[in-house]
Protein backbone atom coordinates (compact mmCIF):
# COMPACT_ATOMS: atom_id res chain seq x y z
CA UNK A 1 0.00 0.00 0.00
CA UNK A 2 1.20 3.43 -1.11
CA UNK A 3 1.84 5.63 1.87
CA UNK A 4 -0.39 8.22 0.81
CA UNK A 5 -3.53 5.74 0.56
CA UNK A 6 -2.38 4.12 4.17
CA UNK A 7 -2.85 7.86 5.14
CA UNK A 8 -6.09 8.00 3.49
CA UNK A 9 -7.47 5.39 5.55
CA UNK A 10 -6.23 6.08 9.04
CA UNK A 11 -7.73 9.85 8.37
CA UNK A 12 -11.20 8.36 7.00
CA UNK A 13 -10.94 5.58 10.04
CA UNK A 14 -10.64 9.06 12.43
CA UNK A 15 -12.91 10.17 10.89
CA UNK A 16 -15.54 7.72 11.25
CA UNK A 17 -14.88 7.35 14.78
CA UNK A 18 -15.27 11.05 15.11
CA UNK A 19 -19.20 10.45 13.34
CA UNK A 20 -19.44 7.87 15.55
CA UNK A 21 -18.41 9.14 18.97
CA UNK A 22 -20.81 12.34 18.19
CA UNK A 23 -23.58 10.17 16.64
CA UNK A 24 -26.73 12.42 16.91
CA UNK A 25 -24.98 16.16 16.88
CA UNK A 26 -24.82 17.75 14.04
CA UNK A 27 -23.93 21.07 13.51
CA UNK A 28 -26.50 23.46 11.55
CA UNK A 29 -25.14 26.10 10.07
CA UNK A 30 -26.83 29.29 8.58
CA UNK A 31 -26.85 32.65 7.41
CA UNK A 32 -28.97 35.67 8.30
CA UNK A 33 -28.79 38.56 6.37
CA UNK A 34 -30.48 41.47 8.10
CA UNK A 35 -31.71 44.23 6.05
CA UNK A 36 -34.56 46.88 5.53
CA UNK A 37 -37.48 45.56 3.36
CA UNK A 38 -40.80 47.16 2.49
CA UNK A 39 -44.05 45.04 3.48
CA UNK A 40 -47.75 45.85 3.66
CA UNK A 41 -49.63 45.28 6.83
CA UNK A 42 -53.11 46.88 8.41
CA UNK A 43 -53.12 48.20 3.96
CA UNK A 44 -50.02 50.15 4.02
CA UNK A 45 -46.64 49.39 3.27
CA UNK A 46 -43.78 50.00 5.88
CA UNK A 47 -40.03 49.89 6.58
CA UNK A 48 -39.16 47.07 8.45
CA UNK A 49 -36.01 45.16 9.44
CA UNK A 50 -36.11 41.67 8.78
CA UNK A 51 -34.11 38.75 8.63
CA UNK A 52 -33.96 37.05 5.48
CA UNK A 53 -36.75 38.64 3.92
CA UNK A 54 -39.63 37.18 6.27
CA UNK A 55 -41.66 38.51 9.32
CA UNK A 56 -41.40 36.42 11.46
CA UNK A 57 -37.58 35.45 10.66
CA UNK A 58 -36.40 31.78 9.59
CA UNK A 59 -37.15 29.10 12.29
CA UNK A 60 -33.57 27.52 13.13
CA UNK A 61 -34.42 23.37 13.56
CA UNK A 62 -32.21 21.57 15.28
CA UNK A 63 -31.58 18.82 17.99
CA UNK A 64 -30.37 18.80 21.26
CA UNK A 65 -26.71 18.39 21.24
CA UNK A 66 -26.26 19.64 18.29
CA UNK A 67 -23.68 22.93 17.34
CA UNK A 68 -25.20 26.40 16.06
CA UNK A 69 -23.59 28.33 13.73
CA UNK A 70 -25.33 31.64 12.49
CA UNK A 71 -23.04 33.94 10.25
CA UNK A 72 -25.07 37.24 10.57
CA UNK A 73 -24.63 39.73 8.28
CA UNK A 74 -25.93 43.26 9.23
CA UNK A 75 -27.15 45.23 5.71
CA UNK A 76 -29.35 47.53 8.20
CA UNK A 77 -28.98 50.89 8.98
CA UNK A 78 -29.09 50.26 12.60
CA UNK A 79 -26.57 48.32 15.23
CA UNK A 80 -27.65 45.34 16.02
CA UNK A 81 -26.86 41.92 17.56
CA UNK A 82 -28.63 38.43 17.83
CA UNK A 83 -29.97 37.07 21.81
CA UNK A 84 -30.41 33.52 21.76
CA UNK A 85 -33.05 33.86 24.04
CA UNK A 86 -33.27 30.57 26.74
CA UNK A 87 -29.98 29.36 25.56
CA UNK A 88 -27.67 28.20 27.86
CA UNK A 89 -24.48 29.57 26.18
CA UNK A 90 -22.10 27.59 28.53
CA UNK A 91 -18.27 28.29 26.77
CA UNK A 92 -19.93 30.38 24.28
CA UNK A 93 -20.76 33.72 26.82
CA UNK A 94 -19.26 35.88 24.00
CA UNK A 95 -22.44 34.79 21.86
CA UNK A 96 -25.42 35.21 24.05
CA UNK A 97 -25.91 39.11 22.09
CA UNK A 98 -27.20 41.37 24.52
CA UNK A 99 -25.57 44.92 23.39
CA UNK A 100 -22.89 46.38 25.96
CA UNK A 101 -24.05 43.43 28.37
CA UNK A 102 -22.20 40.92 26.56
CA UNK A 103 -20.75 42.89 23.12
CA UNK A 104 -20.79 45.53 20.94
CA UNK A 105 -23.37 46.00 18.47
CA UNK A 106 -23.00 44.16 14.99
CA UNK A 107 -22.29 48.22 13.04
CA UNK A 108 -23.89 48.34 9.56
CA UNK A 109 -21.93 46.61 7.05
CA UNK A 110 -20.41 44.34 9.42
CA UNK A 111 -20.66 41.04 10.46
CA UNK A 112 -20.51 38.31 13.17
CA UNK A 113 -20.48 34.73 13.66
CA UNK A 114 -22.77 33.08 16.92
CA UNK A 115 -21.22 29.74 17.74
CA UNK A 116 -22.94 27.65 20.22
CA UNK A 117 -24.23 23.96 21.91
CA UNK A 118 -27.70 23.17 22.38
CA UNK A 119 -26.85 20.09 24.80
CA UNK A 120 -29.66 19.42 27.89
CA UNK A 121 -31.79 21.71 26.13
CA UNK A 122 -34.90 20.71 24.50
CA UNK A 123 -38.23 22.62 23.39
CA UNK A 124 -38.63 25.73 22.39
CA UNK A 125 -36.97 29.10 22.38
CA UNK A 126 -36.69 31.74 20.08
CA UNK A 127 -33.85 34.29 18.98
CA UNK A 128 -34.31 38.30 18.69
CA UNK A 129 -32.48 41.15 17.91
CA UNK A 130 -31.19 43.06 21.33
CA UNK A 131 -30.51 46.80 20.30
CA UNK A 132 -33.17 48.79 21.32
CA UNK A 133 -36.64 47.99 20.03
CA UNK A 134 -35.39 46.36 16.91
CA UNK A 135 -36.66 42.87 17.97
CA UNK A 136 -40.40 43.75 17.10
CA UNK A 137 -39.48 42.80 13.72
CA UNK A 138 -35.87 40.68 14.17
CA UNK A 139 -37.17 37.65 15.63
CA UNK A 140 -37.82 33.60 14.77
CA UNK A 141 -38.08 30.66 16.63
CA UNK A 142 -35.58 28.51 17.54
CA UNK A 143 -36.93 24.38 17.46
CA UNK A 144 -35.43 21.85 19.49
CA UNK A 145 -36.02 18.61 19.22
CA UNK A 146 -34.97 15.73 21.17
CA UNK A 147 -31.42 14.02 19.37
CA UNK A 148 -31.68 10.75 17.56
CA UNK A 149 -33.09 7.77 19.60
CA UNK A 150 -34.22 9.82 21.83
CA UNK A 151 -38.12 10.84 22.26
CA UNK A 152 -40.80 13.10 23.48
CA UNK A 153 -42.58 12.16 26.88
CA UNK A 154 -45.58 12.94 25.37
CA UNK A 155 -47.71 11.20 22.36
CA UNK A 156 -45.76 11.83 19.48
CA UNK A 157 -47.48 14.65 17.71
CA UNK A 158 -48.81 14.14 13.99
CA UNK A 159 -47.21 17.39 12.95
CA UNK A 160 -45.53 20.24 14.65
CA UNK A 161 -45.99 24.19 14.07
CA UNK A 162 -44.57 27.73 15.17
CA UNK A 163 -47.22 30.30 16.71
CA UNK A 164 -45.06 33.32 17.07
CA UNK A 165 -47.18 36.40 18.77
CA UNK A 166 -46.32 39.60 17.76
CA UNK A 167 -46.46 43.16 17.97
CA UNK A 168 -47.41 45.73 14.92
CA UNK A 169 -46.70 49.24 14.60
CA UNK A 170 -47.44 51.30 11.58
CA UNK A 171 -44.36 52.79 12.35
CA UNK A 172 -40.72 52.68 12.35
CA UNK A 173 -40.29 51.10 16.11
CA UNK A 174 -36.91 53.08 16.13
CA UNK A 175 -38.20 56.37 15.68
CA UNK A 176 -40.70 55.94 18.10
CA UNK A 177 -39.22 54.51 20.92
CA UNK A 178 -36.10 57.20 20.23
CA UNK A 179 -39.16 60.05 20.38
CA UNK A 180 -40.37 58.29 23.68
CA UNK A 181 -36.68 58.53 25.33
CA UNK A 182 -36.41 62.12 24.03
CA UNK A 183 -39.41 63.63 26.25
CA UNK A 184 -39.63 60.72 28.80
CA UNK A 185 -42.84 60.36 27.83
CA UNK A 186 -44.71 56.53 27.75
CA UNK A 187 -44.02 55.53 23.91
CA UNK A 188 -47.02 55.32 21.96
CA UNK A 189 -49.09 52.05 21.95
CA UNK A 190 -48.75 49.71 19.18
CA UNK A 191 -51.39 49.23 16.20
CA UNK A 192 -51.91 45.55 15.82
CA UNK A 193 -51.11 42.16 17.39
CA UNK A 194 -50.22 39.10 15.07
CA UNK A 195 -49.56 35.79 14.64
CA UNK A 196 -47.24 34.13 12.68
CA UNK A 197 -46.57 37.83 11.21
CA UNK A 198 -50.25 38.59 10.16
CA UNK A 199 -52.83 40.75 12.44
CA UNK A 200 -56.13 38.64 10.93
CA UNK A 201 -59.31 38.82 10.11
CA UNK A 202 -60.62 41.23 12.69
CA UNK A 203 -58.81 43.93 11.33
CA UNK A 204 -61.12 43.51 8.63
CA UNK A 205 -61.11 47.24 7.59
CA UNK A 206 -58.75 46.24 4.94
CA UNK A 207 -59.67 42.87 3.64
CA UNK A 208 -56.67 42.44 0.87
CA UNK A 209 -54.41 40.25 0.04
CA UNK A 210 -52.01 42.41 2.19
CA UNK A 211 -54.21 41.82 5.46
CA UNK A 212 -53.78 37.78 5.35
CA UNK A 213 -54.68 35.11 8.17
CA UNK A 214 -52.05 32.51 9.31
CA UNK A 215 -54.06 29.07 8.13
CA UNK A 216 -53.37 25.69 9.61
CA UNK A 217 -54.59 23.01 8.21
CA UNK A 218 -55.54 20.26 10.13
CA UNK A 219 -56.18 16.25 10.13
CA UNK A 220 -59.36 14.98 11.94
CA UNK A 221 -58.46 13.00 14.93
CA UNK A 222 -54.60 14.31 15.00
CA UNK A 223 -52.47 15.72 17.45
CA UNK A 224 -50.64 18.92 16.78
CA UNK A 225 -47.63 19.92 19.28
CA UNK A 226 -47.87 23.69 18.60
CA UNK A 227 -44.96 25.95 19.78
CA UNK A 228 -46.54 29.37 21.18
CA UNK A 229 -43.75 32.23 21.28
CA UNK A 230 -44.63 35.73 22.51
CA UNK A 231 -42.32 37.29 20.56
CA UNK A 232 -44.25 41.07 21.16
CA UNK A 233 -42.36 43.66 22.41
CA UNK A 234 -44.69 44.99 25.21
CA UNK A 235 -47.50 42.74 25.82
CA UNK A 236 -48.88 40.12 27.48
CA UNK A 237 -51.36 37.45 26.31
CA UNK A 238 -54.49 35.40 26.58
CA UNK A 239 -54.32 33.05 23.81
CA UNK A 240 -57.15 30.15 23.03
CA UNK A 241 -58.48 28.23 19.98
CA UNK A 242 -62.41 28.20 19.91
CA UNK A 243 -63.71 24.95 21.40
CA UNK A 244 -60.49 22.87 22.06
CA UNK A 245 -58.78 22.36 24.73
CA UNK A 246 -54.96 22.55 25.04
CA UNK A 247 -52.28 20.20 26.84
CA UNK A 248 -49.29 22.01 28.07
CA UNK A 249 -46.36 20.09 27.44
CA UNK A 250 -43.25 22.00 28.15
CA UNK A 251 -42.46 25.80 28.46
CA UNK A 252 -39.09 27.76 28.14
CA UNK A 253 -37.75 24.78 26.70
CA UNK A 254 -38.22 22.86 29.96
CA UNK A 255 -40.92 19.86 29.72
CA UNK A 256 -43.64 20.33 32.26
CA UNK A 257 -46.30 17.61 33.20
CA UNK A 258 -49.52 17.59 31.49
CA UNK A 259 -51.64 20.03 32.04
CA UNK A 260 -54.78 20.59 30.42
CA UNK A 261 -56.37 23.97 30.06
CA UNK A 262 -58.42 26.47 27.41
CA UNK A 263 -55.75 29.10 28.01
CA UNK A 264 -52.57 29.59 27.54
CA UNK A 265 -51.18 33.03 29.44
CA UNK A 266 -47.61 34.19 27.88
CA UNK A 267 -45.59 37.22 28.60
CA UNK A 268 -42.84 38.21 26.39
CA UNK A 269 -39.72 35.83 26.21
CA UNK A 270 -41.60 32.99 26.86
CA UNK A 271 -43.13 29.62 25.11
CA UNK A 272 -45.31 27.15 25.98
CA UNK A 273 -45.71 24.16 24.09
CA UNK A 274 -48.87 22.26 23.87
CA UNK A 275 -50.83 19.37 22.44
CA UNK A 276 -54.13 20.21 20.24
CA UNK A 277 -55.99 17.27 19.20
CA UNK A 278 -58.75 18.11 16.18
CA UNK A 279 -61.16 16.40 17.91
CA UNK A 280 -64.54 18.92 17.21
CA UNK A 281 -66.93 18.61 14.67
CA UNK A 282 -64.82 19.19 11.07
CA UNK A 283 -65.20 23.35 10.32
CA UNK A 284 -63.31 26.39 10.77
CA UNK A 285 -62.20 27.50 14.09
CA UNK A 286 -60.33 30.71 15.33
CA UNK A 287 -57.20 31.00 17.30
CA UNK A 288 -57.19 34.10 18.81
CA UNK A 289 -54.61 36.20 21.10
CA UNK A 290 -55.15 39.59 23.26
CA UNK A 291 -53.74 41.00 25.83
CA UNK A 292 -53.52 39.89 29.61
CA UNK A 293 -53.22 44.13 30.23
CA UNK A 294 -52.31 43.68 34.40
CA UNK A 295 -51.42 47.47 34.93
CA UNK A 296 -54.18 49.48 36.53
CA UNK A 297 -55.51 52.25 34.41
CA UNK A 298 -52.64 51.59 31.60
CA UNK A 299 -53.01 52.27 28.28
CA UNK A 300 -53.35 49.60 25.78
CA UNK A 301 -54.34 48.51 21.84
CA UNK A 302 -57.42 45.93 22.97
CA UNK A 303 -57.84 44.23 19.83
CA UNK A 304 -57.79 40.92 19.00
CA UNK A 305 -55.18 38.96 16.54
CA UNK A 306 -56.52 35.81 14.96
CA UNK A 307 -55.46 32.66 12.75
CA UNK A 308 -57.83 29.68 11.24
CA UNK A 309 -57.73 26.56 12.55
CA UNK A 310 -59.14 24.24 9.38
CA UNK A 311 -60.39 20.52 9.30
CA UNK A 312 -58.91 19.31 6.21
CA UNK A 313 -62.81 17.66 5.37
CA UNK A 314 -64.86 20.99 6.28
CA UNK A 315 -67.61 21.28 4.08
CA UNK A 316 -67.02 24.49 3.63
CA UNK A 317 -63.45 25.99 3.77
CA UNK A 318 -64.78 30.01 3.67
CA UNK A 319 -67.57 30.46 6.34
CA UNK A 320 -66.64 32.67 8.91
CA UNK A 321 -64.35 30.65 12.06
CA UNK A 322 -66.06 29.76 15.54
CA UNK A 323 -64.16 33.17 17.21
CA UNK A 324 -63.37 31.92 21.38
CA UNK A 325 -64.21 33.94 24.36
CA UNK A 326 -60.83 35.48 25.61
CA UNK A 327 -60.65 36.21 29.10
CA UNK A 328 -60.98 39.98 30.23
CA UNK A 329 -58.07 41.98 29.94
CA UNK A 330 -57.76 42.11 33.47
CA UNK A 331 -58.14 38.93 34.22
CA UNK A 332 -55.44 37.88 37.03
CA UNK A 333 -56.71 35.58 38.38
CA UNK A 334 -56.86 33.05 35.08
CA UNK A 335 -53.29 34.35 34.43
CA UNK A 336 -52.09 33.27 37.89
CA UNK A 337 -54.22 29.89 37.98
CA UNK A 338 -52.19 29.26 34.99
CA UNK A 339 -48.82 30.27 35.28
CA UNK A 340 -48.93 28.90 39.19
CA UNK A 341 -50.31 25.33 37.91
CA UNK A 342 -47.40 24.19 35.54
CA UNK A 343 -45.33 22.20 37.43
CA UNK A 344 -42.10 20.14 36.01
CA UNK A 345 -41.80 16.56 34.87
CA UNK A 346 -38.68 15.26 36.88
CA UNK A 347 -38.48 12.46 35.03
CA UNK A 348 -36.87 13.96 31.57
CA UNK A 349 -33.88 13.42 31.15
CA UNK A 350 -32.55 16.84 31.75
CA UNK A 351 -34.00 17.72 35.24
CA UNK A 352 -32.03 18.00 38.16
CA UNK A 353 -32.91 18.89 42.11
CA UNK A 354 -33.28 22.68 43.69
CA UNK A 355 -30.79 23.34 45.09
CA UNK A 356 -31.58 22.66 49.47
CA UNK A 357 -29.25 25.64 50.50
CA UNK A 358 -28.88 29.01 49.06
CA UNK A 359 -25.74 31.36 48.98
CA UNK A 360 -26.90 34.24 47.73
CA UNK A 361 -30.58 35.15 49.29
CA UNK A 362 -31.60 38.23 47.34
CA UNK A 363 -35.33 40.60 47.35
CA UNK A 364 -35.20 42.70 44.51
CA UNK A 365 -37.82 45.05 44.74
CA UNK A 366 -39.16 45.57 40.56
CA UNK A 367 -41.05 48.65 39.42
CA UNK A 368 -41.65 51.70 37.79
CA UNK A 369 -40.19 55.51 39.02
CA UNK A 370 -39.30 58.77 37.20
CA UNK A 371 -35.97 60.49 36.31
CA UNK A 372 -35.31 63.57 36.55
CA UNK A 373 -35.96 66.12 33.37
CA UNK A 374 -32.85 67.53 33.05
CA UNK A 375 -32.67 71.70 33.58
CA UNK A 376 -33.92 73.44 30.15
CA UNK A 377 -36.20 70.45 28.70
CA UNK A 378 -39.54 69.30 28.03
CA UNK A 379 -40.58 65.98 29.50
CA UNK A 380 -43.87 64.34 29.59
CA UNK A 381 -43.32 62.01 31.95
CA UNK A 382 -45.55 62.38 35.30
CA UNK A 383 -44.66 65.48 37.24
CA UNK A 384 -42.76 66.72 33.84
CA UNK A 385 -40.18 63.66 34.73
CA UNK A 386 -38.89 61.47 32.52
CA UNK A 387 -40.48 57.51 32.90
CA UNK A 388 -37.54 55.20 34.49
CA UNK A 389 -37.60 51.82 36.35
CA UNK A 390 -35.71 50.37 38.41
CA UNK A 391 -34.64 47.04 40.64
CA UNK A 392 -33.57 47.53 44.54
CA UNK A 393 -33.63 51.03 43.24
CA UNK A 394 -31.14 50.64 41.15
CA UNK A 395 -31.98 51.96 37.75
CA UNK A 396 -29.63 50.24 35.01
CA UNK A 397 -27.71 52.43 32.33
CA UNK A 398 -25.87 50.52 29.51
CA UNK A 399 -22.33 51.00 28.78
CA UNK A 400 -21.75 52.69 25.83
CA UNK A 401 -17.87 52.22 24.80
CA UNK A 402 -17.00 48.22 26.07
CA UNK A 403 -19.58 45.93 27.06
CA UNK A 404 -19.64 44.63 30.78
CA UNK A 405 -18.55 41.08 29.66
CA UNK A 406 -15.46 42.19 28.16
CA UNK A 407 -14.69 45.07 30.82
CA UNK A 408 -14.78 41.84 33.31
CA UNK A 409 -12.86 39.63 31.20
CA UNK A 410 -9.91 42.44 30.12
CA UNK A 411 -10.00 43.51 33.83
CA UNK A 412 -10.89 47.16 32.64
CA UNK A 413 -12.57 49.35 35.38
CA UNK A 414 -14.86 52.56 35.27
CA UNK A 415 -17.30 50.53 33.14
CA UNK A 416 -19.25 49.02 35.96
CA UNK A 417 -19.72 48.39 39.82
CA UNK A 418 -20.46 45.57 41.91
CA UNK A 419 -22.09 46.93 44.36
CA UNK A 420 -25.81 45.15 43.35
CA UNK A 421 -27.38 45.41 47.08
CA UNK A 422 -29.21 41.58 48.02
CA UNK A 423 -31.81 43.66 49.38
CA UNK A 424 -33.52 46.94 48.93
CA UNK A 425 -32.08 49.83 50.51
CA UNK A 426 -35.25 50.54 52.14
CA UNK A 427 -38.15 48.60 53.09
CA UNK A 428 -41.57 49.87 52.72
CA UNK A 429 -45.05 48.98 52.23
CA UNK A 430 -44.03 47.96 48.62
CA UNK A 431 -47.02 47.10 46.82
CA UNK A 432 -49.24 49.80 48.55
CA UNK A 433 -50.28 51.91 45.63
CA UNK A 434 -52.45 54.78 47.76
CA UNK A 435 -49.12 56.51 49.37
CA UNK A 436 -46.69 55.64 46.64
CA UNK A 437 -46.02 58.84 45.09
CA UNK A 438 -44.72 59.53 48.59
CA UNK A 439 -41.78 57.71 48.79
CA UNK A 440 -40.25 60.05 47.29
CA UNK A 441 -36.52 59.08 47.33
CA UNK A 442 -38.26 55.77 46.39
CA UNK A 443 -39.67 57.26 43.11
CA UNK A 444 -36.19 59.00 41.84
CA UNK A 445 -33.38 55.35 41.67
CA UNK A 446 -30.61 56.94 40.24
CA UNK A 447 -28.92 55.36 37.28
CA UNK A 448 -25.94 53.30 37.42
CA UNK A 449 -24.48 50.12 35.64
CA UNK A 450 -24.11 47.75 38.99
CA UNK A 451 -24.35 43.95 39.05
CA UNK A 452 -24.32 41.40 41.49
CA UNK A 453 -20.86 39.32 41.43
CA UNK A 454 -21.67 35.88 42.17
CA UNK A 455 -18.91 32.81 43.10
CA UNK A 456 -18.96 30.00 40.37
CA UNK A 457 -21.50 27.26 41.50
CA UNK A 458 -23.21 29.23 43.90
CA UNK A 459 -27.14 28.93 44.66
CA UNK A 460 -28.64 32.11 44.15
CA UNK A 461 -32.46 32.76 44.99
CA UNK A 462 -34.04 35.65 44.10
CA UNK A 463 -37.10 37.01 45.80
CA UNK A 464 -38.70 39.32 42.64
CA UNK A 465 -40.83 41.98 44.72
CA UNK A 466 -43.18 43.64 42.53
CA UNK A 467 -43.52 47.57 43.70
CA UNK A 468 -46.90 49.97 43.43
CA UNK A 469 -44.66 53.72 42.97
CA UNK A 470 -46.24 54.66 39.47
CA UNK A 471 -47.96 51.75 39.14
CA UNK A 472 -48.33 48.29 39.85
CA UNK A 473 -48.33 45.69 36.86
CA UNK A 474 -46.62 42.33 35.85
CA UNK A 475 -43.27 42.53 34.92
CA UNK A 476 -41.93 39.36 32.92
CA UNK A 477 -38.77 39.01 34.19
CA UNK A 478 -35.95 37.02 32.68
CA UNK A 479 -32.79 35.54 33.55
CA UNK A 480 -30.13 35.03 30.26
CA UNK A 481 -27.46 32.02 30.89
CA UNK A 482 -29.43 30.21 33.08
CA UNK A 483 -32.78 27.81 33.64
CA UNK A 484 -34.37 28.83 37.27
CA UNK A 485 -36.58 27.23 39.60
CA UNK A 486 -39.97 29.25 40.13
CA UNK A 487 -40.65 27.71 44.13
CA UNK A 488 -43.91 30.20 44.51
CA UNK A 489 -45.64 33.32 43.45
CA UNK A 490 -48.54 35.58 45.32
CA UNK A 491 -49.84 38.82 45.93
CA UNK A 492 -49.08 41.67 48.23
CA UNK A 493 -45.91 42.41 50.26
CA UNK A 494 -43.17 39.27 50.24
CA UNK A 495 -43.44 37.57 53.67
CA UNK A 496 -40.34 34.81 54.22
CA UNK A 497 -42.13 32.79 56.92
CA UNK A 498 -45.47 32.29 55.90
CA UNK A 499 -43.97 32.14 51.28
CA UNK A 500 -41.13 29.66 52.28
CA UNK A 501 -44.45 26.99 53.63
CA UNK A 502 -45.50 26.48 50.55
CA UNK A 503 -42.07 26.34 47.99
CA UNK A 504 -42.08 23.71 45.43
CA UNK A 505 -38.85 21.53 45.84
CA UNK A 506 -40.65 18.99 44.13
CA UNK A 507 -41.19 19.97 40.63
CA UNK A 508 -41.10 23.46 40.33
CA UNK A 509 -41.16 24.63 36.87
CA UNK A 510 -37.99 25.29 35.10
CA UNK A 511 -37.96 28.76 32.90
CA UNK A 512 -35.91 31.23 31.97
CA UNK A 513 -39.14 34.05 32.07
CA UNK A 514 -41.91 34.70 34.90
CA UNK A 515 -44.02 37.14 34.65
CA UNK A 516 -44.29 38.01 38.71
CA UNK A 517 -47.62 38.84 39.68
CA UNK A 518 -48.80 42.23 39.25
CA UNK A 519 -48.85 43.92 42.67
CA UNK A 520 -47.02 40.56 44.14
CA UNK A 521 -43.55 38.39 44.35
CA UNK A 522 -42.17 35.15 43.00
CA UNK A 523 -39.23 33.95 44.31
CA UNK A 524 -36.45 31.93 41.62
CA UNK A 525 -33.09 29.72 42.50
CA UNK A 526 -31.00 28.86 40.43
CA UNK A 527 -27.15 27.29 40.21
CA UNK A 528 -24.10 30.23 38.83
CA UNK A 529 -23.02 27.57 37.17
CA UNK A 530 -22.07 29.26 33.93
CA UNK A 531 -19.09 31.78 34.38
CA UNK A 532 -19.87 35.00 32.73
CA UNK A 533 -22.07 37.90 32.69
CA UNK A 534 -25.74 37.43 32.69
CA UNK A 535 -28.44 40.20 31.81
CA UNK A 536 -31.67 39.76 34.17
CA UNK A 537 -34.41 42.63 32.76
CA UNK A 538 -38.15 42.72 32.51
CA UNK A 539 -38.85 41.52 28.79
CA UNK A 540 -41.62 44.42 27.91
CA UNK A 541 -39.43 46.76 25.60
CA UNK A 542 -41.05 49.58 27.37
CA UNK A 543 -39.03 48.78 30.73
CA UNK A 544 -35.74 47.85 29.73
CA UNK A 545 -34.61 51.11 28.08
CA UNK A 546 -35.80 53.09 31.51
CA UNK A 547 -33.59 50.78 33.66
CA UNK A 548 -35.62 47.69 34.96
CA UNK A 549 -32.34 45.34 34.53
CA UNK A 550 -29.62 44.24 36.54
CA UNK A 551 -27.08 42.07 35.68
CA UNK A 552 -25.18 38.54 37.17
CA UNK A 553 -21.34 38.47 37.21
CA UNK A 554 -20.29 35.02 37.71
CA UNK A 555 -16.73 34.47 38.65
CA UNK A 556 -14.46 31.33 37.07
CA UNK A 557 -14.49 28.57 39.06
CA UNK A 558 -11.01 27.30 38.35
CA UNK A 559 -11.02 24.54 35.66
CA UNK A 560 -11.26 24.93 32.39
CA UNK A 561 -15.28 24.18 32.13
CA UNK A 562 -15.06 26.81 34.44
CA UNK A 563 -13.53 29.47 32.99
CA UNK A 564 -14.76 32.28 30.92
CA UNK A 565 -13.13 31.61 27.56
CA UNK A 566 -11.30 34.52 25.41
CA UNK A 567 -13.65 36.58 22.48
CA UNK A 568 -13.91 34.93 19.10
CA UNK A 569 -11.37 36.61 16.11
CA UNK A 570 -14.79 38.29 15.15
CA UNK A 571 -15.85 39.54 17.87
CA UNK A 572 -17.51 43.15 17.02
CA UNK A 573 -15.07 46.35 18.27
CA UNK A 574 -16.47 48.80 19.77
CA UNK A 575 -15.17 51.71 18.44
CU1 LIG B 1 -35.26 37.70 25.17
CU2 LIG B 1 -32.46 39.88 27.22
O1 LIG B 1 -33.85 38.84 26.20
Amino acid sequence: MAPSSVFAVGFVLAFLSLCFSTASADIVETSFIVKNLTVNRLCQNQVITAVNGSLPGPTLRVKEGDNVIVHVFNQSPYNLTIHWHGVFQKQSQWADGPEFITQCPIRPGGNYTYRFNLTGQVGTLWWHSHVQWLRATVHGALVIRPRDGQKYPFVKPYREDTIVLGEWWNANVIDIENAALATGAAPQISDAYTINGWPGDLFNSCRSISNNTYRLDVVPGKTYLLRIINAALNTQFFFKIANHNLTVVGADAAYTNPYQTDVVVIGPGQTTDVLLTANQAPGLYYMAAHPYASAVGGTFNGNTTTAIIAYQNATSQTTTPILPILPAFNDTPTAHKFSSNLTALVTSPFWSSVPQTVDEDMLVTVGLGLSPCGSNQNCSGIFGQRFSASMNNHSFALPSTISVLEAFFRNVSGVYTDDFPNQPPLVFDYTNNSNSFNQDGLLMAPKSTSVKKVKFNSTVQVVFQNTALIGVENHPMHLHGFNFYVLAQGFGNYNATEASKNFNFVNPQERNTIGVPVGGWAVIRFRANNPGVWFVHCHLDVHLPWGLAMAFLVENGGTPESTLPPPPADFPKCT
